[in-house]
């Protein structure tokens, strides 16, 4: 066991200007894992996390409901908190970047690096609104791509052609606030001198705080030399003044890293821990970052040289991750597959989620993809068939035949199999260090499989039936018990309230990593209740029925949720929408792939096929009017789109459970799709 590490761990700082969804939930279910399992580990550990409050689009989101950007943020903070706690997110400190630490720190900060002549001046053309009268951000001007001529494009980067370049450059550019052609105005903005940090930049990138592929993408950066970072935001703005200026404001990424220090000082004030071993020059402890791909170089570049230039300790290392897709596509909320946390948690268990996400998730920056069915099957076989099942078998016969009881003498078979899975704490721990849950997670279900092996050779309910076997039957279970209580420990980092649940079975009072060390002998266990229910398919067309009407309750208006920051936002990036419909009732359409599992003639019918369609989370029969088209023997296997969601209809032939879709001229002429075109079933295509 190696010696207690003193550990502060923090997530990227979610904006407090839209809801929590299931792309972030990938980085603080992360996070927390790393979390849990560093404090069952032993070691002094604290994360720590805050809502990122300020910038233009949260000033403008609080005018719009006509409250103050104050009382907007307390709200969402609020609801991001509870989705939090909703997830078992295990936060030591939330905070804002809206108070009086986050000043405090970014007024310190700004005025050590001013001090060292790291701050300059530089007057700028930028668009103004003439008639909001305020400057505007890249997000908030639209017009056509110079480029490929696509209309409604934000003034940073074209969505249809991929293009980047100044709002300047737009055809016919509009601000999104007020309709108004903007016009050029000059003004005096201060920057921050990033490239006198080059040299020392070059070097911390390659001294592993970070990740191969990020140290290289960082490479290129260098090669085309390091601009200064402008820092400051003319009024009206909601931040932080700057000290010495007039209707100047930090920029919202200025102040956002800095809210993981704020967040921490929180914490030292209510523990009484110091803040300088943690942030001071020397501090010899360990801080982590972890952010998603999308914020790199705020993080690998900006936060490192801002933290050296101003005297506090650099980071330990940052690890970022992918992003969510779901099946196989970018969250989206046209295709409705923008699953915000509260709807999950309104139709399911988050452990299922956080387990889901743990034997996805490896150290590299690569994507992962939620496929719902996958989801179902992956937990149902995995926590349910194997994990709680091996409990679930032992647990009635040491409750019934033995008191409660475990065996006392373990024969060198049982304790060898104990043993053979103690072998793995320290290989599985490794794993979680290195944040490789896919395979902790696969060498856990392994051993699973092994208890569930034993389990099934021994037979208990035979040895239960032979009262010369009852010595056997006691060791058997006693072993099935622990054997399970080892694998819920290696998962409890995963798995916290389960954990806590199988404690209470188990009467233990912690679920350390080392307390395995010692085997539950003669220890008393609790009646066993059921620890978590199937995935039913169900249920998650609940949820996504669910999500598509929050959606459509939630349809943008305006660009007033987007982000203001220049960085790429795949997740939350609007998609092109069709115009002809309102977006209200298109959202409504549940259109999915499905295949066609059979198809058969209706007698009594001369237009109409009987079809048993699969979406992928079940099977539907739907009578559609393509006899004339089709020879029901031929469609057999192929594909057709359908609408999930139409209330079924009695017909006189049988419930009709949906409607496909198909193209073409009609008559003879109808086109369906072929299995190798690429879509899989349960796919949503709108
Ligand atoms: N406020 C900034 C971070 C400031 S940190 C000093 C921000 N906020 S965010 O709400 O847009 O994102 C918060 C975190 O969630 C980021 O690390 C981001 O990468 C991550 N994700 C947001 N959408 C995501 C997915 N769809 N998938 C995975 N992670 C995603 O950025
Ligand atoms: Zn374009």
């Amino acid at each position: 066991m190696p010696q207690p590490r003193k550990i502060v761990i923090t997530s990227a700082l979610p904006y407090a200007n839209g809801p929590i969804h299931l792309g972030h939930l990938v980085e603080y279910i992360q996070t927390d894992i790393w979390s849990r399992f560093q404090k069952m580990r032993g070691h002094e550990c604290y994360y720590v996390c805050a809502d990122d409050a300020h910038g233009t689009p949260i000033m403008l989101r609080a005018q719009a409901e006509g409250i103050t950007p104050e009382t907007l943020i307390a709200r969402i903070s609020k609801e991001h908190q509870q989705d939090f706690a909703g997830f078992n997110i295990g936060f030591d400190h939330y905070h804002s970047t809206h108070s009086v630490e986050n000043q405090y720190f970014a007024t310190t900060i700004y005025e050590r690096l001013k001090a060292q002549n790291h701050i300059s001046r530089k007057t700028i053309k930028q668009f103004f609104d003439p008639e909001k009268s305020m400057f505007l951000p890249d997000r908030f001007i639209k017009g056509t791509c110079p480029k490929c001529k696509a209309t409604d494009q934000y003034g940073d980067n074209c969505e249809a052609c991929g293009a980047t370049y100044s709002p300047t450059d737009l055809i016919d550019p509009k601000s999104v606030i007020s309709g108004a052609t903007p016009i050029e105005k000059e003004t005096e903005h201060l920057f921050f001198e990033l490239a006198h940090f080059n040299d020392e930049l070059k070097a911390w990138t390659h001294q592993g705080h970070l990740q191969t592929q990020i140290a290289n993408k960082l490479d290129e950066w260098f090669e085309s030399g390091l601009r200064a970072w402008d820092i400051s935001r003319d009024a009206p703005y909601f931040g932080f003044e700057i000290p010495g200026e007039k209707d100047k404001f930090f920029y919202v990424w200025l102040d956002a890293p800095i809210g993981y220090m704020a967040s921490f000082k929180a914490l030292c004030d209510r523990k009484g821990l110091d803040f300088d071993d943690y942030w001071g020059k020397d501090a010899d402890t360990e801080l982590y970052h972890f952010i998603g791909k999308d914020i790199i170089y705020f993080h690998a570049l900006f936060w490192p040289a801002m933290l050296s230039g101003a005297n506090f300790r650099t980071p330990s290392a940052i690890y970022a991750h992918g992003f969510l897709t779901i099946d196989g596509q970018k969250m989206s909320k046209s295709r409705g597959t923008f699953i915000m946390a509260k709807t999950y948690l309104d139709h399911l268990n988050p452990e299922h989620l956080r387990y889901y996400f743990a034997a996805k998730l490896n150290s590299r920056i690569d994507d992962i993809d939620l496929n719902l069915e996958d989801f179902a099957q992956r937990v149902n076989s995995d926590l349910i068939g194997k994990v709680v099942n091996i409990a679930s078998r032992c647990a009635g016969f040491v409750v019934k035949k033995f008191d409660g009881k475990l065996c006392e003498d373990w024969s060198p078979i049982a304790l060898a199999l104990y043993q053979s899975f103690l072998d793995k704490s320290e290989s599985i721990a490794e794993l979680y260090e290195r944040r490789e849950y896919v395979q902790a997670m696969r060498d856990i279900m392994a051993l699973a499989d092994k208890a569930n092996e034993y389990i099934d050779d021994t037979a208990p309910w035979v040895l239960a039936k032979q009262p010369n076997q009852q010595a056997a039957l006691h060791e058997s279970v006693s072993l099935g018990i622990n054997l399970f209580r080892v694998l819920i420990t290696y998962l409890a980092p995963v798995l916290p309230d389960t954990a806590l649940k199988s404690a209470d079975f188990l009467q233990l009072t912690s679920l350390q990593w080392r307390d395995i060390e010692q085997p539950l002998v003669g220890h008393i266990i609790k009646k066993f209740k059921p620890l978590m229910t199937r995935i039913e398919a169900e249920t998650l067309i609940k949820m996504m029925d669910a999500s598509k009407g929050d959606i459509a309750a939630q349809a943008p208006k305006s660009t007033l949720g987007s982000t203001e920051a220049t960085k790429a936002n795949p997740a939350s990036a609007p998609d092109p929408v069709a115009t002809e419909i309102e977006f209200d009732d298109f959202a409504k359409i549940d259109l999915r792939i499905a295949k066609i599992v059979n198809a058969e003639t209706v007698p009594e019918a001369n237009k109409l096929l009987k079809l048993t369609l699969d979406i992928g989370l079940g099977q539907r029969q739907v009578f559609a009017g393509i006899k004339s088209a089709y020879d029901p023997s031929k469609l057999i296997g192929k594909h057709t789109v359908m609408v999930a969601n139409l209330k079924p209809r009695k017909m006189r032939f049988g419930l009709s459970e949906g409607m496909v879709l198909a193209a073409g001229p009609g008559g003879k002429d109808l086109f369906l799709l072929n299995p190798d075109d690429g879509a899989t079933p349960g796919m949503r295509v709108n």
